[in-house]
């Protein structure tokens, strides 16, 4: 949550800093500001609201300075207003400050200052951080930064810059992410690598407690007691490109769109000429896959629907107990995990708060500890024993779509695996899967080039004013039912609820009447009978069934008001096709309501507090 980027370099930086902001304004966009240092003093524009406001005052922030730093923020502690906004600075106007995170014990840092005199402008956690700069400074901007770092607790990172030291970045980071971008003759500090993508590739991961001093022609990174750090530079492959819109309308709409590339790219290289599972990289020996006795599966919100879909999949192949848990509630358990148990850890940003803290809790009771992430350099790659990396390139839109479905393909392929290894799957059926995950990605981008969403965009349109929505599925069908109804949530603000379909009588159907749109995933299945009969029950109820079925299926023309069809396969695969429509229906019910759908109320795509 928040973006921050700072330039050190040789050209004016405040429209570097603002293009910087705008790849970022996925993190939070509910203020933003830029400072830069300028003639001996620092030049400050705050703005409330996203980078447009911001974008229309950039003028008032005139001047040649080459080194800046900036932010966009999603609120934690203080309402979005201008004091709020970042950068913060200290009683002095000497010291200046943007910070991605949480000081956890501010309001002790922040009386302790008061009652030194320290004179507070706004509520935030964040301003702490500009005083205790100014109070520890000696004339070493990198040494006052290593200070106050020590007494402060929580998770952040921040950059200070000082009037005093007009040519130098420095920077810190705990749990949260920092990178640094290699220019030439200029380099860049951000939150994340598309803040500086158009500008260079070259990149440094710092860790966590490590001081980096940034100056144009130098990055030095030291540990807080001062000793040099060696940190080699990598090169990312990452298309800019993908951080365009390329002709869609939203970044959304796009990601939907390349769902069949983020399938094929997640799939590529993991099936072996014999259709076997190749999975590398996830530090389990023979020996250790064959003595796993359960499996943890943590992660939050869309993540946690596609660690749902694992289970199913784990379960059937792999013959082993599996928990699904979302991770704010697993760190705050007792729960039973230990020696023998995998602990796979789903994030695509790799940066959750809650998740990484319960990658840390299995880690230390002696779970093998997996993550299963789209980011690489991410913090969950570096604190877990293995990695299983989807790649479904940079995902901009705030709600999430070609990352969960390139976590519902890891998962999958993860759970053959496992299940190959284990001696529960024979070869031929392992094959057979493959082959079948194979023709996905082209099924998928059939579907889509065929007009898929122009299908659903119809029907969506008749539904903006529905008051209500009802998503149902069984077996694997539930987590897709579940996400569905999180996308609606998200981007169209309808309230929306999702159960198992057989659960429906316990309860929710007491929320049905005339004329109640109900979303149904009725693909292929084991329990496609017990489904119907669940349709009925519903339809019984007055509701207005939208279904989503495999293609060809005839029995459901006359219990659905709407059908929107998927192409046939293994049901244990649905999930990758069956989600899509449900996809399209939320985006297309929020554009035609007029939501800003890339940018949905109150989230941030990558959630550092807890
Ligand atoms: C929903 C969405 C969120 C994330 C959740 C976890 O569209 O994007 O629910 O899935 O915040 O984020 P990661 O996967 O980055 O840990």
């Amino acid at each position: 949550m928040c973006g921050i980027i700072g330039y050190v370099g040789t050209r004016p930086c405040r429209d570097i800093l603002f293009r910087g902001l705008r790849k970022l304004e996925y993190r939070g966009y509910d203020s933003a500001g830029i400072s830069i240092i300028d003639g001996g003093r620092f030049k400050l524009l705050h703005s409330v609201g996203n980078l447009d406001n911001l974008e229309a005052r950039l003028s008032e922030l005139d001047g040649e300075g080459t080194v800046g730093i900036a932010h966009t923020r999603w609120a934690t502690h203080g309402r979005p207003s201008n004091e709020n906004a970042h950068p913060h600075t200290d009683c002095s106007g000497r010291f200046a400050i943007v910070l991605n995170g949480i000081v956890e014990n501010y309001l002790s840092l922040r009386s302790q200052l008061q009652q030194e005199g320290h004179e507070f402008t706004s509520e935030t956690d964040a301003e702490v951080v500009a005083h205790l700069i100014e109070r520890a400074y000696r004339g070493s901007l990198r040494d006052a930064v290593a200070e106050a770092f020590r007494q402060m607790e929580g998770h952040f990172t921040y950059c200070a810059v000082a009037v005093e030291e007009p040519e130098v970045i420095v920077a810190v980071r705990k749990e949260t992410p920092l990178v640094v971008g290699l220019g030439e003759g200029e380099n860049y500090v951000a939150s994340a690598i598309p803040a500086f993508l158009s500008e260079t590739r070259r990149v440094i991961f710092p860790e966590d407690a490590e001081v980096v001093v940034v100056t144009r022609d130098s990055v030095e990174i030291t540990s807080l007691a001062g000793d040099t750090v060696s940190r080699s530079p990598q090169i990312v492959d990452w298309d800019e490109e993908a951080a365009e819109k390329a002709g869609y309308e939203t970044f959304m709409l796009k990601e939907i769109h390349e769902q069949p590339v983020a399938l094929a790219d997640t799939l590529a290289e993991r099936v072996g000429p014999d259709g076997r599972v190749i999975l590398e990289g996830l530090g389990l020996s023979f020996e250790a896959l064959r003595s796993l006795r359960q499996v943890n599966i943590v992660a939050c919100g869309t993540s946690y629907h596609a660690g749902l879909v694992g289970k199913y999949a784990l379960e059937r192949w792999a013959r082993l107990p599996v928990e699904v848990e979302v991770a704010s509630e697993f760190r705050y358990r007792d729960p039973v995990i230990g020696p023998g148990s995998l602990c796979l850890a789903i994030s695509q940003s790799g940066e959750t708060a809650d998740t990484l803290a319960a990658m840390r809790l299995a880690r230390e009771a002696g779970a093998h500890v997996v993550a299963v992430t789209n980011i690489v350099g991410s913090q969950a790659t570096r604190e877990a024993h293995g990695v299983l990396f989807t790649r479904a390139g940079l995902e901009i839109g705030v709600a999430a779509t070609k990352t969960f479905l390139a976590q519902v393909m890891a998962m999958l392929l993860l759970a053959l695996y496992v299940g190959q290894e284990r001696g529960h799957l024979a070869t031929e059926d392992v094959r057979g899967f493959t082959e079948e995950l194979r023709r996905i990605p082209g099924l998928l981008r059939d579907y889509l080039e065929e007009g898929a969403a122009g299908r659903v965009e119809q029907v969506a349109r008749r539904h903006t004013n529905s008051r209500f929505f009802l998503c149902l599925g069984r077996n694997i069908s539930l987590p897709v039912a579940l996400e569905g109804a999180l996308k609606l949530k998200e981007i169209s603000y309808i309230p929306t609820d999702a159960y198992a379909a057989g659960e429906m009588k316990h309860g929710p159907i007491a929320l049905l009447e005339e004329g109640s749109p109900v979303l149904v995933v009725a693909t292929d299945s084991c329990v496609y009978d017990k489904l119907i009969s669940n349709v009925q029950e519903v339809k019984a109820r007055g509701a207005s069934v939208i279904a989503v079925a495999s293609e060809g299926n005839v029995g459901l023309t006359d219990m659905a008001e709407e059908i929107f069809y998927v192409p046939r396969t293994h049901e244990m695969l649905s999930p990758l096709l069956s989600v899509v429509p449900l996809q399209l229906f939320a985006y297309y019910v929020a554009k035609h309501k007029g939501e800003k759908v890339d940018q949905p109320r109150n989230l941030a795509k990558t959630v550092t507090v807890e």
